[in-house]
């Protein structure tokens, strides 16, 4: 049996993103609009063996990074206690998290010491009134302090996601770069996607990423840069600092083609893209007691489901499950 994740497309699969639940504490428009019902119970979640199970299976089948996600993550309980437990499996050596951050002020450091080594925070304002638009009656001060957690507790780098929209947020760019620069974050700007009824809701906001671009090379001092970690981000580097400027471009100029990833949601069902419903359910076989073998040809062969490329311009209704269950 091969042991490494090749699909069709050649394209090596190394990375798998962990949805832990689909619900979230906050209510962010483009992702879970207010009053999003339909989502699973605990009950329904891969438990921490199952998880730690078809982890070690990736893992032997060339998987080395995983990245918690949501929902919200942290609203899992005892997330540390697997966040060790990933941890200890040999062959991953890059665990990490995105997070809303609104939990993060207690919890930083005991999740530094658990294993994750770096996170990613979604931010998309720094003005209190905006955060609670966006996020359906958020706060912003638990997720300032939270970052200020992370970046104490030791957890780099840092990275903060925020989604760029027209008439939302789009005078706050070069607030956010100075705030990241500050901060020591790296700021990644992301294109608003048609996944979910949210998300073709916000899609009325999009903005190409191309233009928020140039204009702040108009204001800072800009040179393509690089960052290691095999991302779709293309960086720019602020000259004169450490400040790192990354622009996810699903949209205007998708990366599909260097994909290395798939993502299993809180229930266990193994999705093959995010802007696609190729999927396999791996729960009934952790649940049978099917055998290591048997789950890694699973995996293998739904490898074989996964598609060429999303159709977010193409067919921008597709979608139709939130982006809460995936994370991104
Ligand atoms: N388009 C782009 N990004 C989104 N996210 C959530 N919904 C969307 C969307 N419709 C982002 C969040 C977070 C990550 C989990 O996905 O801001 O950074
Ligand atoms: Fe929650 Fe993140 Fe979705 Fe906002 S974008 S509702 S923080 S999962």
């Amino acid at each position: 049996m091969s042991k490494a994740l090749i699909d069709p497309q050649g394209r090596h699969i190394t990375y798998l993103r962990l949805s832990l639940t689909d619900r979230c504490n906050l209510r962010c428009f483009y992702c879970l609009p207010k009053g999003a019902k339909g989502f699973s119970t605990p009950r329904e979640w891969l438990n921490f063996d199952e998880i730690e199970r078809v982890v070690a299976a990736f893992a032997s089948l060339g998987v080395s990074r995983i990245r918690l996600t949501g929902g919200e993550p942290l609203a899992r309980p005892d997330i540390t206690s697997l966040i060790a437990r990933i941890a200890a499996i040999p062959a991953i050596d890059d665990l990490s998290l995105s997070t809303n951050a609104t939990l993060l002020a207690h919890t930083a450091r005991p999740l530094k010491e658990a294993g994750i080594s770096r996170i990613n925070v979604s931010l998309d304002t720094l003005r209190a009134d905006r955060f609670s638009t966006i996020t359906g009656g958020g706060e912003l001060q638990p997720v300032l302090d939270g970052l200020a957690a992370a970046r104490e507790a030791g957890l780099a780098p840092v990275k903060i996601n925020m989604v760029a929209m027209r008439g939302i947020n789009d005078d706050e760019f070069a607030d956010m770069v100075r705030y990241c620069g500050d901060n020591n974050f790296t700021l990644r700007l992301i294109e608003t996607m048609p996944v979910g009824s949210g998300g073709q809701m916000a899609s009325e906001h999009y903005l190409d990423l191309n233009t928020v671009r140039r204009q702040l090379s108009d204001t800072f001092n800009m040179v393509p840069g690089a960052m290691p970690g095999g991302g779709p981000a293309r960086y720019m580097q602020v000259v004169d600092s450490n400040l790192k400027v990354g622009f996810i471009t699903p949209i205007s100029q998708h990366f599909c083609e260097t994909c290395n990833r798939v993502r299993l949601s809180a229930e266990g069902v193994l999705y093959l893209c995010l802007g696609q419903e190729h999927s396999v359910d791996l729960r009934p076989l952790l649940r049978s007691g099917a055998s290591d073998e048997v789950l890694q040809a699973a995996i293998i062969k739904a490898l074989a489901l996964k598609p060429a490329q999303h159709d977010f311009n193409e067919q921008p209704e597709k979608i139709v499950r939130f982006m809460s269950k995936l994370g991104g």
